[in-house]
């Protein structure tokens, strides 16, 4: 696996064909990301084809049930926190960029990063990391589902950092109001954008 070629077609080619193994419903999903990831892309000046990657890998572990995803991560040396012991499915960004790195062989951090963190988001992300983030949380079947998502709408094609923080800010507000728990990183997201633009 080690010898796989790291040139970024064949890397493209390799997840995709991990794509197409997925239920069809989530083929779905990543296709509605992917179209959305590169078309903010091409808005926001971003590498379009390194948003695209990010996107069609982010829900590659997506499908595992929550005992397989807590197997999986720990026999891949992945750091099991409390939060993700408690919600497994948090897991599932966090696999999938271990698997992008050590068996489709990519060596693109940032895309890494953009399919690790797709989910709680992290301070500082990257343009690439936010785009995938915002294309995941807001293509067009979620939307249709969760009309509130149309302000973050809204914001997308004019800023990201706004993008990303009103889409925190409908996320960690519906948790709150459930009396549920927040992911330190979500909190952290938020407070570091917050902090960047205020
Ligand atoms: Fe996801
Ligand atoms: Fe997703």
């Amino acid at each position: 696996m080690r010898n796989l070629d790291t040139g970024f077609d064949k890397v493209y080619r390799r997840i995709e064909s991990r794509v197409s193994e997925l239920p069809d419903s989530l083929i779905a999903h990543i296709e509605r990301t992917r179209d959305l990831a590169e078309r903010l892309a091409d808005i926001h000046g971003v590498n379009p084809q390194r948003c695209s990657m990010g996107a069609i890998a982010h829900d590659l572990a997506r499908h595992l049930t929550e005992s397989q995803l807590l197997v999986e991560s720990q026999s891949s040396n992945i750091t099991v926190n409390s939060y993700e012991y408690k919600a497994p499915v948090l897991l599932h960004g966090p696999l999938a960029a271990h698997w992008l790195k050590s068996d489709l062989n990519c060596q693109d951090e940032e895309v890494i990063n953009s399919v690790k963190y797709h989910t709680t988001g992290h301070p500082e992300m990257t343009d690439i990391e936010k785009i995938v983030f915002i294309a995941d949380k807001v293509e067009p079947d979620k939307v249709q589902r969760n009309p509130e998502l149309e302000l973050v709408v809204s914001r997308m094609e004019a800023n990201l950092d706004a993008t990303v923080l009103e889409y925190l800010k409908l996320r960690i507000g519906s948790i709150l109001d459930k009396k549920g728990v927040v992911h330190p990183l979500a909190i952290d997201t938020w407070n570091y954008f917050l902090q960047k633009n205020s």
